[in-house]
């Protein structure tokens, strides 16, 4: 690694921010804040030793996020929403080595799993942050900030009920189209087809992207939610979110 930062990864997950949400609300009620994921319980000594031992190495300092602090040079930043256990964000990092990644999950595990996958690739342009992505855009990212974002195999949240909570929505797309420097673009991969029909519908009504299909990035791999979707039989969508002028 070319630098450590001053930054950690908290070693629990912090209390939500705003209304607490509740797994069900009635048909019709909407919490103050909804949030595109569910909290989960405890770590096990294998992922806090992880946040420990590798946390440090890859956390963004405290604040403002500000590529050159956090990365050591200024190179265009890709970030990841959502990225699991960071398999698509350390195959990016690797193969786009002029880029910078910042890796954002809400769930502990998997970014103490990407911790150690990061380790074994020797990736240095690799960066993590624990928390709601849309907190982190909104409370410390300025516009204009990241050539592109990464969303891949997002949770569908298939019931109607839930649909507020798929993080394509209208307000997220204007705070894509905030952080997202001119020319920039969103990658969204999924194996539910209603996703992509929500997704291609969300853009067509919003005025600052247009979307369409594309082919499936060669650099990321197969596995995970991908194979298992093909396993399931079921399609891969690959939906480009150019930014608009
Ligand atoms: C279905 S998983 C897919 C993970 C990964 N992209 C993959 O393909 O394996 C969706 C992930 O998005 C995360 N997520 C959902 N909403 C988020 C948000 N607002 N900020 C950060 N992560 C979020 C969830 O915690 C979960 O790990």
């Amino acid at each position: 690694m070319g630098r450590v930062t001053s930054g950690t990864l908290p070693l629990a997950d912090p209390p939500p921010r705003g209304h607490p949400a509740p797994p069900d609300l009635p048909e019709g009620v909407v919490p103050a804040r909804v949030r595109s994921f569910v909290r989960r319980g405890r770590h096990s000594s294998l992922t806090r030793d992880r946040l420990e031992r590798l946390g440090p190495l890859r956390a963004l300092p405290a604040g403002p996020f500000e590529a050159r602090s956090a990365f050591g040079r200024c190179a265009p930043v890709v970030l990841e929403i959502g990225c699991g256990h960071g398999h698509a964000a350390i195959a990016y990092a690797a193969h786009h080595p002029d880029h910078d990644v910042l890796a954002m999950d809400v769930h502990l595990p998997g970014l103490a799993r990407m911790l150690a996958g990061a380790e074994a690739a020797g990736v240095s342009n690799l960066r993590v942050e624990q928390g709601d992505a849309v907190v982190f855009l909104e409370d410390r990212v300025t516009p204009q900030t990241f050539a592109a974002v990464h969303l891949f195999f997002p949770d569908p949240w298939p019931k109607t009920k839930h649909v507020k909570r798929r993080f394509v929505s209208e307000p997220n797309l204007d705070l894509l189209a905030t952080v997202l420097r001119p020319g920039g673009h969103l990658l969204v991969a999924t194996d539910q087809d209603f996703y992509a029909e929500h997704v291609l519908a969300e853009v067509a009504a919003h005025p600052r992207f247009t979307a369409y299909r594309t082919q499936r990035p060669a650099w990321r791999p197969t596995d995970g939610f991908e194979a298992k979707g093909r396993a399931a039989g079921r399609a891969i969508s690959e939906l480009r979110l150019d930014l608009l002028d």
